[in-house]
This record gives structure tokens, C-alpha cells and sequence, in this order.
């Protein structure tokens, strides 16, 4: 009897429960509905006008009082953030409270490396508790929707926004874009410390033509439903709050006014019931696109096609009132964007509590936040060559020589899209040098160029003198942090200024060189990785990344990093990244290169494959690359099936042996790739990664999944399908190379 009363009390709680939620749920419609009903159509096209809060002058606060303003992006004082607030929630007729935004990208304060940097751990959980970390400190001056993550897929360097992605592979984006919206949004939205999240930029920008930024993108329907729109699906799946439109006109169709993509795909298809933003003036742009006449014609074009609030160029304020008098825009289609605005509203508890919680001391620059920044940046550097295990410094290392224009740039360190991080905080590694060295170590700083555009060389010699009397060269090189991000691609991604003079001119010293690179995307390092006995990749690592850096160094950690994005030995061999298809005639890897040909060779003498003559097809470095200061060993794959249903899941497990002298973590990669299918498939994709630690000469049977599920592709129907068949499977460190096996899916077992 007790045990059926048990019974029925949980499910009496879990009904009511749902109900709850349910009802939680209604709820917000109702309230939305009911607070529709009481808004003329000028307050309601109110609601999607966003204005640029730098611009805060008595007409924007009219424009306040008068209820036509729905969000205010970049204000720049936070203590302007409540007064703000107040005119609109007690000078207005219907007292909405405004949504506070700004881009917060990887960090708010207390900064982190960027995403791409991020990306290169592997650690999701880090990335999330770094998005939490930045909501908590934006939250506290009063914005409450950052315009992150970017999941722009994004293979071409060239490209200044990779800076801000994860990278090219497509789960890898996946799996950190749903990490860092779960950072942002923490559990319940409508908590004061978080942050609703923005999917950007819908869609496909990163695939922008030459590396071009704002350039037009040709994605064909399977491709984006294959690559471009997985890490989108993933976190509406999850609840993010919002979606940003991109720049790109992909095959002519800018995607402020695109329906079948903001309609057709994001509400139809997936169901998204959040608030799509457009990016800067991206509706006006649409006249500059060519899309159409004038700015009327874009409010009309972006507001039908479901674009809902419009950042910055008031097309909407200025004429949709005109337009739904002409008829040419329907109240219905103002009402729908709306309600998607103030249900984002009512979600985040605007309604009850409009007003930013600055508590006495903020929470800016914590030490458990600049704890976290120092882990992550740790977990983000990747460590690309290390000759005669010259790192970490051993005893017989004194005296260091530390050079280059990026060893104190406190500003540059931090990287591209930082609104809020304040300089005087960030720990170079000159100052972590001297923080953190033991009294027996010597340093020697000589920058020798004063930034990485610099090409002065009166500071060689300097620097050449310093390294003579060290017993080893640290020289960090890279770009200054404007040389990425948006509207900052490079037709050449080589080192600037005479950053490779001065790599050169130290190694020729003799002292072993550590080759330290921030960057905020790959840069063509052949020659230098050359000249240097090791070399380590540091992106552009945040507040603590000279920190990080010297416990790196020094053996305080061993790095784990792995590369998010392939990098190519010069600039032509892009795009280069791993999960290309195969080709009708695949490079052998043994071809003759542009060195060995014979004179007066023949036409087709050197065979007929698809590579570079001066280059071969490899890349320098491949993704998911990365080494640690000791071995890790593959053996022994077991796949715990020949051959599995279509709604089955594959159970492998191979043994990770750390055969070195120091503990350490692996980031293990399981690649799949379908060797034959209705069309082509790319040679390997990534389908799951974890971090392994293992105690030095520990081994550990690891064991991985692949839900069959994860193999589905849109194939030759446009039908997202699993094709039954052989599926070839490699468990690695690289996506280079690991052990490999063989399975096949079924229709049913
Ligand atoms: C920029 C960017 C976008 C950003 C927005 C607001 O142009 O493309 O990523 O969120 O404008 O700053």
C-alpha cells in the first residue's frame, strides 16, 4: 500500500510539475497576448526598432518616453543602464522595459581567449563556465542579451571572423556553440545573472568568398544543411534566446530578407520561438546589396521574410507604418514579431525586474574568475613542436631571453571584439615572467619590435645581445588584436612588419628558441616553426594568458591544447581544411614536389592527383593536432558491433596508454567517414571527442559512442538519411592518423 502511495504522489508531482511548466509557459503567452491587445501599431513597431546607445540624446529619450524603442545596444555607461530603464518602464504608456545589449564574445571584464583559442581545449564545460563567469559580470552593469556565440563555420584564415569561431569543423562547433549558449542562459532566463544568447550570424558567413569579410557566399542547400546549419538547429534545440541574421547575400539572397531561411528553416522547420535580430543597418544594406530600391522596400522585404527587430537602421520605425496602411505589410505579420520580442521580454523577467542589481563591489576581474580565464587560456594553447623535449625548461635553463613585440601588449592579448576588459588587468608575459620565475632564474626582455606591424630593426640588436647571454630565447610573435576580428581579413597571413627578420635574426644566436605565436587566426609559419626547437600557439589568450603561458613553460602544466582549424604552409593552399571530399583523384601523399621534377619532364609524368606542385596537399599542422609534454599510445580499437541498425549506437573502446614521464590530457578523437553514398562525403568528420587524463606509464580503456544517428547526411533526395553500408571509423590525437576500423549500419539488425 505505502509503496502505491509512493507511486502515485510522484506521479501526481510530475504531472503537476509539467503542468507547471505547462502552465509557466501559457502563462507568458497570455501575458504576451494580453499586453498585444493594448498596444497601438507604432508601439508595436516600437518593439523592433534597436538603436545604437551611443547615440543617447534627448530625441532617443523621447523616443524612450514614446514607446518606439525596443533594445539599446553598446550603452556605454552602465550607470546610464537604469535611468534608461526607468523612462521607459515609468514614462511610457505601457512601461515595457527595454532590452540592454551588447556583444560580449569571450568575456565581459575578465577576458578570455577567443573562441577560436577557446575552441583549441576541447573542454566544453570550461567554455560554458567561462560564458557564465562573462554573464555574471555583464549582468551586474545591466545587459542582459550578448550577441554570442558565432558558430559560423569557418575554413578560410584569410577571414578576420574566424577569430570568433570555432573553427571548421562542424560538431566541434556544435558542442561549444551549445556550450557557451548554456553559459550565457544558465538554467532559467528570467535570472537576474543571466544572459540570453544569440546564434550568429544566420547564415553561413564564414564561408564569404575569399576570406573576404561581408563578401557574398554560394552555398548550395546540402552543404548548409550539412555544414552550415547543424550548429544553429543544435542550440535552438536547447532554448537559445535568439538569432542574428548575417551580412552575406548567399547565391544572391541577403539573409535579412531571406524567408525560406528566417520563416521557412528557423520557425517551420525548427520551430524557433525567439526574437531574430538583424546584424548592423543589415536591412538598409540590402539597398546597397542591390536587393532592392530603396530603405521602405528593405523594412518591407526583412519584416515579411520574419525578421523581427532591426539593429540600427530604422527602416522599421521610419516606414511600417506606412507600409501596413499601404497594405503591403499586414498587422498579423507586425503582431508575430512582436510577440517573439515580448516573450523574450517577459522570459528574461524584464517585467519584474527591469533594473541592473550593481552590487557594492562587482564581481569584474574575481579571482575565481581570473582563475578560470588563466585555466582556460592554459587548456587553449597548443604546443606544435618540441625538439629534444626542449620544453618545459629543465634545470639546465637560467637564463631566459625573452623577445618580441607581443611579450607585453597587454591591449593585443586580449584580442579582437573586447568592449569592456581593461588593459591595466591583463598579465603578459613579461609581468608573469617576473611574477612567477624562481630568484634563480635571469630574464632578459628586449622586444626588438614595438608591435607586429613594426618594421624597424634598430631593436635587433638588443635582442640578439640578450639571447647571447641567455640559454634560451622565449620570442612571442603574432598580430595585434586588431588584425582580426570583423572587417579585418588578410590577403597575406604571414607574420607582418619584420617579425620573421627578427625570428631569424635570433636563431641565428644559436640558443634554442621557443616560438610563442598570439594570433587570432592560423598564420603561415612554416619558415619560422623552422628556426625554432619548439613551438607553442597561444591565439589571442585573454587576461591571463601570459600567466598560463609561463606555468606552461615552466611545467606548471602540461598543454593539451588541439588545433579547431588546419593550417596551411602557405596562403594558396586555402581552403585546407581536414574534411574536405576525396576527388575523383586524391592526392597519394607521395608526389613529386616542385624541387624534384625532372627538367624537361614530361606532361603527365608526375600523375595526375589533386595537390599542390610547390605545396603538396597537407597541410603544416592538421586539425585536431597538438602535443603534450609526454606520449600518449593508441591500441587495441574494439568496435562492439560488425554491423548496427539505423537506430542502433556503436560501442567502441580502444586502450590510451601514457607512455611518457609526465601526467597529462588527451584530447581522443573518433572520426567517421562514409566511403560510398548517394554523393560524395568527406574523407573523415569528426563525430566525438573527450579529455582523458592519464598518470605518467597509466594506461585506461577508453571507451567512445557513435550513435548511428550522427552518420545522417541530406543526400541525393534532399532527405536527411542514414544510407546503410560500410562506415569506416579512426580513433586518434590528430585527424591525421589513429587506429581504424570498419562497420556497417543496417536497416534494421
Ligand atoms: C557587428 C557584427 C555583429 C555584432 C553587431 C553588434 O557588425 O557583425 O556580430 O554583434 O554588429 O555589434
Amino acid at each position: 500500500m505505502r509503496f502505491l502511495l509512493v507511486v502515485l504522489t510522484g506521479c501526481f508531482l510530475l504531472g503537476w510539475t509539467a503542468a507547471c511548466s505547462d502552465s509557466h509557459v501559457d502563462e507568458t503567452e497570455r501575458r504576451v497576448e494580453e499586453l498585444l491587445q493594448q498596444m497601438t501599431l507604432a508601439e508595436k513597431i516600437g518593439q523592433m526598432n534597436q538603436v545604437n546607445g551611443r547615440q543617447l540624446d534627448e530625441q532617443m529619450l523621447a523616443e524612450l518616453r514614446s514607446g518606439s524603442i525596443g533594445s539599446i545596444l553598446n550603452i556605454e555607461e552602465p550607470s546610464l543602464v537604469n535611468e534608461i530603464q526607468r523612462i521607459a518602464v515609468e514614462e511610457s504608456r505601457l512601461g515595457i522595459p527595454i532590452l540592454v545589449a551588447r556583444d560580449v564574445i569571450h568575456g565581459y571584464k575578465t577576458i578570455f581567449p577567443i573562441p577560436l583559442g577557446q575552441a583549441a581545449s576541447f573542454n566544453p564545460d570550461l567554455v560554458e563556465l567561462g560564458c557564465r563567469i562573462a554573464a555574471k559580470e555583464a549582468t551586474e552593469d545591466g545587459i542582459r542579451w550578448t550577441f554570442a556565440p558565432m558558430m559560423d563555420v569557418s575554413r578560410d584564415p584569410r577571414w578576420g571572423r574566424m577569430a570568433e569561431s570555432f573553427g571548421e569543423d562542424v560538431w566541434l562547433t556544435q558542442v561549444m556553440s551549445l556550450a557557451m549558449v548554456k553559459g550565457f542562459q544558465g538554467d532559467s532566463l528570467n535570472n537576474p545573472e543571466a544572459m540570453a544568447a544569440c546564434a550568429k550570424h544566420f547564415v553561413g558567413y564564414g564561408a564569404a568568398e575569399g576570406g573576404r569579410d561581408y563578401n557574398s557566399t554560394f552555398i548550395p542547400e546540402r552543404q548548409m544543411r550539412d555544414v552550415y546549419f547543424p550548429p544553429f538547429q543544435t542550440v535552438i534545440e536547447a532554448g537559445c534566446a535568439s538569432v542574428m541574421t548575417s551580412f552575406n547575400d548567399n547565391d544572391g539572397i541577403p539573409s535579412s530578407g531571406n524567408k525560406s531561411l528566417l520563416d521557412g528553416v528557423l520557425r517551420e522547420e525548427w520551430g524557433f520561438d525567439g526574437v531574430v535580430v538583424s546584424d548592423w543597418a543589415s536591412v538598409h544594406e540590402m539597398v546597397v546589396h542591390g536587393f532592392c530600391e530603396d530603405d521602405k522596400e528593405a523594412a518591407r522585404l526583412a519584416v515579411n521574410a520574419g525578421l523581427d527587430m532591426e539593429m540600427e537602421s530604422r527602416t522599421y520605425i521610419r516606414y511600417l507604418e506606412e507600409l501596413v496602411a499601404e497594405d503591403k505589410v499586414s498587422e498579423a505579420q507586425i503582431d508575430e514579431a512582436v510577440r517573439n520580442v515580448l516573450r523574450m521580454k517577459f522570459r528574461l523577467g524584464l517585467f519584474e525586474d527591469p533594473y541592473l542589481r550593481r552590487y557594492e563591489n562587482s564581481s569584474a576581474y574575481a579571482p575565481e574568475h581570473l582563475d578560470a580565464a588563466q585555466e582556460a587560456a592554459e587548456q587553449s594553447m597548443v604546443l606544435l613542436k618540441n625538439d629534444m623535449d626542449l620544453l618545459p625548461f629543465g634545470d639546465n635553463i637560467k637564463r631566459i631571453a625573452l623577445i618580441g613585440p607581443l611579450a607585453d601588449a597587454p591591449h593585443d592579448q586580449m584580442g579582437t571584439w573586447v568592449f569592456d576588459g581593461e588593459k591595466q588587468h591583463t598579465i603578459t608575459p613579461l609581468a608573469a615572467f617576473k611574477q612567477m620565475l624562481p630568484s634563480e632564474f635571469e630574464l632578459l626582455y628586449e622586444p626588438g619590435l614595438s608591435y607586429s606591424r613594426d618594421k624597424e630593426r634598430n631593436g635587433f640588436s638588443a635582442a640578439v645581445e640578450a639571447v647571447q647571454a641567455s640559454d634560451v630565447a622565449v620570442v612571442i610573435v603574432g598580430e595585434e588584436a586588431i588584425l582580426s576580428g570583423e572587417a579585418h581579413s588578410l590577403a597575406d597571413i604571414d607574420l607582418k612588419g619584420a617579425q620573421s627578420e627578427l625570428v631569424a635574426e635570433v636563431s641565428k644566436v644559436g640558443k634554442p628558441v621557443v616560438l610563442v605565436v598570439m594570433a587570432g587566426r592560423p598564420l603561415v609559419i612554416e619558415e619560422e616553426v623552422k628556426l625554432a626547437e619548439a613551438v607553442l600557439y597561444a591565439w589571442h589568450p585573454g587576461t591571463m594568458g601570459g600567466a598560463a603561458l609561463v606555468r606552461i613553460l615552466t611545467g606548471k602544466v602540461n598543454p593539451s591544447g588541439k588545433l579547431p582549424v588546419s593550417f596551411p604552409r602557405m596562403k594558396g593552399q586555402i581552403p585546407v581544411h581536414y574534411n574536405h571530399n576525396r576527388t575523383g583523384r586524391p592526392a597519394r601523399g607521395t608526389e613529386v614536389l616542385l624541387d624534384d621534377i625532372p627538367l624537361e619532364a614530361r606532361q603527365s609524368s608526375l600523375g595526375n592527383t589533386s595537390y599542390y606542385l610547390d605545396a603538396g596537399l597537407r597541410p603544416l599542422f592538421a586539425f585536431g593536432y597538438g602535443l603534450s609534454y609526454t606520449k600518449f599510445q593508441y591500441d587495441d580499437l574494439v568496435l562492439g558491433a560488425s554491423e548496427i541498425g539505423v537506430s542502433d549506437t556503436l560501442n567502441l573502446s580502444f586502450t590510451l596508454s601514457n607512455t611518457g614521464s609526465r601526467s597529462g590530457w588527451e584530447v581522443v578523437q573518433l572520426y567517421a567517414n562514409d566511403p560510398i553514398a548517394s554523393v560524395t562525403r568527406p574523407v573523415k568528420e569528426l563525430k566525438g571527442f573527450k579529455r582523458v587524463w592519464l598518470e605518467a606509464g597509466s594506461s585506461q580503456r577508453v571507451t567512445m559512442k557513435l550513435p548511428a544517428s550522427k552518420l545522417a547526411f541530406w543526400n541525393i533526395d534532399m532527405e536527411h538519411k542514414i544510407e546503410v553500408g560500410a562506415f569506416n571509423i579512426m580513433v586518434g590525437g590528430s585527424s591525421e592518423d589513429g587506429l581504424e576500423g570498419r562497420f556497417w549500419i543496417v536497416e534494421k539488425l
